[in-house]
């Protein structure tokens, strides 16, 4: 959430490379946007825009002589969407300029002090309180009031800031990702809040972890924020290309990344399967399982708790990270926590496992971006290969997640190999689907319901809460309202919201829940509902058919794969943009 980008460099445009390095993290947020960047007289000269980054174009920076920037690209916290309250916020003589992601709880308290002491804010966030406190305590000279600050302040945050008299940019990190990336030879600096922004220039990081800083001046010098003294970092390698962060010859990153599901799913499955065996094992032997994850990553824990009775006759439970903390008290150091997450950043998820790292719960997570702060915090990583995933809505490493979540039920019922050839014959069923003729049957559908107001999804068992996650995937881009439930639960109450023309997805996997599924899309369809049928059998009472192949205990890993179709063309026919939705974005780091 809110994404930071800054540079020291010998190139001399700094100030456009931040644009270009903010335009790849637009996802993590982008109602407002704003650099600074220190000019040829070494002031500090600030420019900040309500709306997309991705939509201006600065070239008049191109050929400025600066080389040192910072940027942000916000999602609002505090105060709403202004150019005030944009990023970065200045010191009253423009001196010192800060950028921010996170909250600082405690900001009003201090807001006050600093009133009192004759300090005038320009905005309402709760970031500008930064800068004050730098400047409040500049006597100390810059790194040192830069510290004191962060001494002052509670909270999650990820923080840079730069003065003009002096050529660094110091950043520190608690609770949101900052990452900074590498060319020692050309003695060039970047940091970021993820990978992509830099990956163009470099594919050396070294990460900032919790309560750490950097100063970046001709070299890099990391300390521990707690007693300022030094600290050794490790350079890291990772085996990301800038091309897997482009959308290529395709109009978003949403169908790119819903079409490479023909690829990731593979990726996916191919584990090392001692590190499965090991998982399983240790679910077995737990005193209590929690999966946990946030938005869909929770749909895919709520989804696998139905695949680890089902196939392994074992009771997973599964809770949403932000719902976790109500159930401490059932933690102890026989518990296993399985942390699921694509951005391995979400800051609820992180505080569950924080908590559950405190009362000795073994921690395993299953997350896209291997070097993240989840699986550093993790005693082990099952790494979903994915690649970058860019769109807000999550498709790819959804389905990549099921698949792991799938082979280790299996492996929990020592039938490994089984699974795994189960979910190899899956990729290579999707590899068949996901063709421009199957896109183009979405379509056709998408054009005759794009006017709705309201949709309905239903399924049952493991499909149920694939009917969860299509609401939300058709909720998050398409803006129509759509909701998921139980076929089973439809009489207890929704059913009173079906009229004439209500489009209705009813998820229909081959099983035993068949006929029961069916049932309840025809009391819909005898209400006067528009029913959409996924499933791999056309049946007569669909009014549309989205074939998908029978997967057995796969089928929630087959059976989204046409709604995330459906939601995109929804969206795009309803000019809406599908890969940056409104209020949203990507990597969720506040709570
Ligand atoms: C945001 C994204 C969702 C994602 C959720 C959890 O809400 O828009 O697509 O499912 O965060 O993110 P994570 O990175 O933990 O999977």
């Amino acid at each position: 959430m809110c994404g930071i980008f800054a540079y020291k460099g010998p190139q001399k445009n700094a100030a456009h490379i931040v644009i270009n390095g903010l335009k790849k993290l637009e996802y993590r947020g982008y109602d407002s946007w704003g650099i600074a960047f220190k000019n040829r007289n070494n002031e500090i000269e600030i420019h900040k825009e309500i709306g997309k980054i991705s939509e201006i174009d600065l070239d008049s920076l191109k050929d400025t002589e600066n080389h040192l920037a910072i940027g942000h690209t916000r999602w609002a916290t505090h105060g709403g969407v202004t150019r005030a309250n944009a990023h970065p916020h200045s010191s009253e003589d423009k001196s010192i300029a800060v950028i921010h992601n996170g909250i600082i709880e405690n900001y009003l308290e201090i807001k006050k002090d600093l009133q009192k002491k004759g300090h005038k804010f320009a905005s309402e966030t709760d970031t500008e309180i930064i800068v004050h406190l730098i400047e409040e305590n500049m006597s100390l000279g810059f790194e040192k009031a830069f510290h004191k600050t962060l001494e002052k302040i509670n909270g999650r945050f990820a923080i840079i800031a730069i003065y003009d008299k002096e050529d660094k940019i110091i950043a520190a990190r608690k609770g949101s990702p900052l990452i900074v990336g590498l060319n020692d030879e050309k003695k060039e600096y970047f940091i970021a809040s993820d990978i992509p922004a830099f990956l163009k220039y470099t594919n050396k990081v070294m990460y900032l972890d919790d309560n750490q800083m950097v100063i970046v001046n001709d070299e890099l010098k990391f300390y521990d924020i707690q007693n300022f003294k030094s600290i050794e970092k490790r350079v890291i390698e990772i085996d990301w290309h800038e091309e897997m962060a482009e959308k290529g010859d395709h109009p978003h990153f949403m169908i790119k990344e819903i079409f490479e599901q023909k690829d990731t799913l593979s990726r996916a499955i191919n584990q090392d399967e001692e590190k499965i065996k090991e998982v399983a094992q240790a679910i077995k032997s737990a005193y209590g399982t929690f999966l946990v994850g946030c938005g869909t990553a929770g749909k895919v824990c709520h989804a696998a708790s139905y695949i680890f009775s089902q196939v392994a006759k074992k009771h997973v439970n599964f809770t949403f990270g932000s719902e976790f903390p109500s159930y401490h008290h059932f933690l102890t150091d026989r518990t296993l926590m399985i942390a699921v997450s694509q951005s391995g950043e979400t800051a609820d998820t992180l505080e569950a496992m924080e908590i559950a790292k405190e009362k000795g719960v073994k921690l395993v997570s299953i997350v896209n971006v291997e070097t993240s702060t989840m699986a550093r915090m993790s005693d082990i990583v099952l790494p979903v290969k994915a690649g970058p995933e860019k769109a807000v809505a999550s498709t790819k490493a959804t389905t990549s997640q099921l698949a792991i979540l799938t082979l280790l039920a299996y492996a929990c019922a020592d039938k490994l190999q089984e699974g795994k050839q189960l979910l190899i014959n899956t990729a290579a069923q999707i590899n068949d689907m996901i063709n421009p003729r199957y896109e183009e049957h979405i379509e056709t559908l998408a054009n005759k319901i794009k006017d709705v107001e309201s949709m309905y999804v239903i399924g049952k068992s493991l499909n149920y809460p694939m009917a969860l996650e299509a609401a939300i995937k058709l909720q998050e881009v398409s803006y129509i309202h759509a909701e998921g439930f139980a076929g089973g639960e439809l009489k207890h109450g929704p059913i009173a919201l079906i009229s004439e023309g209500t489009p209705c997805i009813a998820i229909i996997a081959n099983d035993e829940t068949k006929n029961e599924i069916l049932s309840n899309a025809m009391e819909i369809k005898a209400r006067g509902g528009y029913i959409i049928g996924v499933s791999p059998d056309n049946n007569e009472i669909f009014d549309y058919w989205l074939k998908t192949p029978d997967a057995g205990d796969a089928s929630p890993i087959v059976n989204i794969i046409p709604i995330q179709i459906l939601a995109y063309k929804l969206a795009v026919l309803r000019k809406n943009n599908p890969d940056m939705p409104r209020n949203l974005a990507k990597s969720v780091t506040v709570k």
